[in-house]
């Protein structure tokens, strides 16, 4: 690589460090006991009338602007929050698209409802599914190892989450099948996804800067992958990598057009990047603080898995989802006006006791019940395959090529924070 290039390598990456603390900063909130909060709501009030969000966590949501406009509701306990995050066309998700909708502008899935949302979703599916998923293994399994790991090795000790910041977009830019030559362009990508997310604040005059950032985002995003949705025209679409899977794919004789293809893959870069890499933390900062755990992973790799499941109920990165009624709902006696917020805690329903034995333990043999990390219902997260890959590639790479990877002791152990968007910064390790 030139000198000009590495340059831009490492500018690039420290712009990302700086677009990923402030994108914690934003969503950081009052984190004084989340979970002690979510646990007096969940044990007392089984619907909150008002907006606990704001109140209890202090972050904006997907509502933007549009938070305090409409009567606001919230739910705990795990079995209404499964109920509205499942029943899509009650609890509707239109209005994300309200509040970024001068921002984006193409194919959304997240703020679709109905049978637009079913056919699309349809059509997108199968390219997200385990058997084709799997296909990328080795590809992912050789950036993890090659690009982020082996670099590690001699060096004895490091924050693993100078790799956790990096590898999610760096893995999703290699499934796009952006030019493997050009390293210094993926942090720049990394960045623009995570400006998208600055569009949401609580504080007016930031909301209109970060919604000025978002968009210019988005036009930069649209324009490097629009080129590859070309360049795949050209060479017939009949490749592995997502943008070809795209062109490919078909539900009831609907394709998708181009424009349509360079947004939906748009909207990959932001959903997979800061998510995977909350999660990475969440899971290694258990994997080596409770005790004896680490020791088990490495000798039974089937449980690298179970690691994951746990850290995604335990610490889901994402604390909550709103939705938006679209008629009159009673809940728990409580009546709901039609164009209500009804805001579902997450990070509440994952611990709730009634469901969960012992939930404030982290125990990655309890038995499997569903939780929503990755969300549930119609929306549920589609990336949930690539992600579980993924963060098993990173997990099982560092069990195998840093020898007896401990705590460092001369640094905090981990900390995972944040009332939204949760995750620890720095991850220290030392190895033999
Ligand atoms: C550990 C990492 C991840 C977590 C915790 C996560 C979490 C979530 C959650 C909670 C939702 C549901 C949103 C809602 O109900 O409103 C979601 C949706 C989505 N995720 Fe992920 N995600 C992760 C990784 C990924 C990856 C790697 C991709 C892409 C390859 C991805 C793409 C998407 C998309 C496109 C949706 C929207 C689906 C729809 O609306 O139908 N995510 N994710």
């Amino acid at each position: 690589m030139t000198d000009a290039r590495t340059t831009a390598q490492n500018a690039n990456a420290e712009k990302l460090e700086q677009a990923y603390a402030s994108v914690s900063d934003t969503y950081r909130g009052l984190t004084e006991d989340l979970y002690g909060a979510c646990r007096a709501m969940r044990q007392t009030t089984r619907v909150y009338e008002g907006d606990f969000i704001a109140k209890f966590l202090g972050v904006p949501t997907n509502a933007g602007q549009q938070a305090g406009t409409r009567p606001t509701y919230a739910v705990f306990q795990y079995q209404d929050v499964m109920n509205v995050l499942r029943d899509a066309n009650t609890f509707t998700s239109g209005f994300i698209l309200e509040g970024m909708g001068k921002v984006w502008d193409g194919l959304m899935i997240l703020g679709m409802d109905g049978e637009a949302h079913r056919k699309v979703r349809a059509l997108l599916q199968p390219s997200f599914m385990p058997e084709n998923v799997n296909k990328w293994k080795p590809k992912i399994e050789r950036v993890m190892r090659e690009d982020f790991i082996a670099p590690l090795v001699p060096k004895k000790k490091a924050d693993l989450m100078e790799m956790g910041l990096h590898f999610p977009v760096r893995v999703m830019y290699a499934l796009v099948g952006f030019p493997e030559d050009r390293p210094e362009e993926y942090n720049q990508y990394a960045v623009w996804a995570l400006s998208m997310l600055a569009a949401n604040q609580l504080d007016k005059a930031k909301a209109e800067e970060g919604r000025r950032i978002a968009a210019q985002s988005v036009k930069s995003l649209y324009e490097v992958l629009m080129a590859q949705v070309q360049r795949r025209h050209a060479e017939g679409a009949t490749g592995d990598d997502i943008i070809s899977r795209l062109m490919r794919a078909e539900y009831e004789g609907h394709k998708l057009d181009d424009h349509e293809v360079a947004t939906f893959a748009r909207s990959l870069l932001p959903a997979a990047s800061e998510t995977t890499t909350r999660t990475f933390s969440a899971a290694l900062a258990f994997l080596l603080t409770v005790p004896g755990l680490v020791d088990r992973v490495r000798n039974d790799r089937s449980l690298v898995a179970k690691l994951i499941d746990e850290a995604v109920r335990f610490e889901p990165s994402s604390t909550f989802k709103v939705r938006e009624t679209s008629c009159e709902v009673e809940i728990g006696g409580v009546k709901i006006p039609k164009g209500s917020f009804i805001q579902c805690m997450v990070a509440s329903a994952n611990r709730d006791e009634t469901v969960f034995e012992n939930p404030d333990v982290f125990d990655i043999d309890r038995r499997q019940k569903p939780s929503f990390g990755f969300g549930f219902g119609p929306h549920m997260c589609i990336g949930q395959f690539i992600a579980k890959l993924e963060l098993n590639c990173a997990i099982n790479g560092i069990l195998d090529l840093l020898p007896n990877v401990r705590l460092d002791p001369d640094h905090p152990a981990p900390r995972i924070e944040g009332a939204h968007l949760r995750g620890a910064k720095h991850v220290h390790v030392i190895w033999d």
